[in-house]
């Protein structure tokens, strides 16, 4: 599709005042005149848009000193208004754009472009604060509430965060230090963060040093996550890679994430608070992904799984240097579920657990949690894998009043360390069955000829195809 660049730039300066209009119209000829050449830009994404506008049309300045938040704000505030006549896409050109917090539109793309850096502002009085998630009732850092997130979306269709590589750097370690110096009145903000938004495509990008979590989908669904790079030290608290929460259709694929907490945390809301909002994660792949967090998950499912997970497909995932492969975390108090989880083709090498479950994480967001609501952990499938250099092939410890069941492991062999611990499958409280498996399973998981299913069935997020957008700038 070949794109008039200038003519919708026309359409959105309309909206601009007409002073403004004339400077920025006799600015653009001679940028492109004497400063660079037109370029064009070829994406794939769910929607192309009409309208196109640049960052700098509405006075952004990217020397990286200046704050955007407003900039931003405005761009996207008037951009809305092209939601119903073909939407619009804000590019953000090359430079390094310091901003706080802002949020999203429906039918609107951002686009960042590949020698473009997004910086998140260290200032607490760009982020505004907002009230604790209701299925968390507390914040995770302090109870009061939280930070909004760098680019935050609510209540929207059709909403495509990406870019040719661009770059957005939480500049975290601010964040960090005051994370554990316990200066913190709000959870701290995370990168990308989309609620109740359905259609949602989050890709090529690279995301660095989050203050916390880097991308968190939550009460959505269609959401497409691909090509992501996502970086922060592996000492670094609680910098998730992408965390889908209470969301479904969700797919996450071909992307590479080194943090200091899980590479994919699955979510869905804590205790009490989770029971009563009770929005599943379900329905959702995730395939294709690096995962290196020496002290955390590949991917992790829970603790905050109140609202329940299920229907789980995980494939050909690779973990280096990495606490676990796949984690379940749950505590008495969380009720919920997490059944149908289907996992295979997963090359792990240094891990300290291959598989790990635990019905007794802790961590509850106040003593207002009941004791009685106990999760219940079943349908778990994990076949055709294989590990090397692992400390403890398995520690699977269910609830002696709530065991987990429908634990299958297939096809699986792992390969031990130069000291490896006696123990290699410590099981309790669980049921299950085993294959083919070395070293041989737990007496928990007696041997039985079978191969653990994989859900075949395709979901309809796996058939969505993306258009080619073309655009001149
Ligand atoms: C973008 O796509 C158009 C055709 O859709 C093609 O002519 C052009 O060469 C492509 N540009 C780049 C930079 O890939
Ligand atoms: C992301 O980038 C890759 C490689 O550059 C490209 O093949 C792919 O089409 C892009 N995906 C999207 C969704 O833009
Ligand atoms: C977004 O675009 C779709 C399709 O054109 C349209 O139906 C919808 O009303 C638009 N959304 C808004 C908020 O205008
Ligand atoms: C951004 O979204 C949050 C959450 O919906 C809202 O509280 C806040 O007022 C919005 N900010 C602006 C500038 O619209
Ligand atoms: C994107 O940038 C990151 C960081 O520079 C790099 O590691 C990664 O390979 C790049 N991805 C692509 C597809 O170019
Ligand atoms: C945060 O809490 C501390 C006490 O822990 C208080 O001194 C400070 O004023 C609070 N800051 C804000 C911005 O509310
Ligand atoms: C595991 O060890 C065996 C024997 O030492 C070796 O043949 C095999 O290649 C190793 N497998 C992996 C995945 O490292
Ligand atoms: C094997 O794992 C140990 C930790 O258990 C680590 O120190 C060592 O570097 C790993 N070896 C290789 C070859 O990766
Ligand atoms: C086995 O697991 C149980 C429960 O998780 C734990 O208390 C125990 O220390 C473990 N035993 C060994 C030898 O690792």
């Amino acid at each position: 599709m070949e794109v008039c660049t200038k003519s919708r730039q026309f359409a959105v300066f309309r909206i601009i005042s007409i002073i403004f209009l004339l400077e920025s119209i006799a600015w653009k000829v001679a940028e492109s005149r004497f400063i660079r050449k037109e370029e064009t830009i070829n994406f794939s994404a769910i929607s192309c848009r009409k309208h196109i506008a640049l960052l700098t049309d509405f006075g952004g300045v990217g020397d990286g000193k200046t704050s955007n938040t407003k900039v931003f704000q405005s761009a996207i505030t008037q951009l809305s208004k092209y939601a119903s006549d073909g939407g619009a896409q804000l590019i953000v050109p090359a430079g390094k754009w310091l901003t706080g917090s802002f949020n999203l539109t429906s039918n609107f793309t951002l686009f960042i472009d590949k020698d473009a850096v997004l910086l998140a502002s260290e200032d607490e009085a760009e982020w505004p604060a907002l009230p604790a998630l209701p299925s968390y009732g507390k914040g995770r850092d302090a109870p009061a509430g939280r930070f909004n997130s760098l680019i935050s979306g609510t209540n929207l269709n059709d909403v495509v965060i990406t870019g040719n590589n661009g770059t957005i750097d939480g500049q975290g370690a601010v964040w960090w230090d005051k994370f554990h110096k316990q200066k913190l009145n709000l959870t701290r903000p995370y990168l990308i963060e989309t609620l109740y938004c359905h259609q949602v495509q989050i890709s090529n990008l690279t995301l660095i040093n989050s203050p916390s979590w880097n991308v968190h989908p939550t009460y959505s669904s269609n959401v497409l996550i691909m090509g992501l790079t996502i970086l922060a030290p592996v000492d670094s608290p609680n910098t998730d890679g992408i965390n889908p929460d209470s969301s479904s259709n969700v797919r996450i694929e071909d992307s590479y994430i080194i943090s200091g907490d899980d590479c994919v945390a699955v979510k869905s809301g804590w205790d009490e608070y989770g029971i009563k909002v009770g929005l599943p994660t379900e329905h959702l792949v995730i395939r294709r992904l690096t995962c290196i967090s020496p002290d955390s998950a590949t991917i992790a499912l829970g603790s905050e799984m109140s609202g329940g997970i299920q229907d789980v497909r995980a494939e050909d995932i690779t973990a280096i240097n990495t606490q676990s492969g796949v984690r379940i975390k749950t505590a008495r108090g969380r009720g919920g579920y997490v059944k149908d989880i289907y996992v295979r083709r997963l090359t792990m090498s240094t891990m300290k657990y291959v598989f790990w479950m635990t019905g007794s994480y802790g961590s509850h967001p106040d003593p207002g949690f009941d004791p009685q609501a106990l999760p219940k952990i079943a349908n778990i499938n994990y076949r055709d894998m294989i590990a090397e250099n692992v400390t403890y092939s398995a520690r699977l410890e269910g609830l002696k009043e709530d065991p987990f069941t429908g634990i299958c492991v297939s096809n699986v062999k792992i390969n031990l360390t130069q000291k490896p611990e006696e123990l290699q499958w410590n099981c309790t409280d669980i049921a299950g069955v085993s294959s083919r498996v070395t070293p041989k399973p737990c007496a928990l998981l007696p041997e039985k000829d079978i191969d653990c299913p994989f859900s075949e069935e395709r979901l309809p997020i796996e058939d969505v195809q993306l258009k080619t957008c073309s655009v001149k700038y």
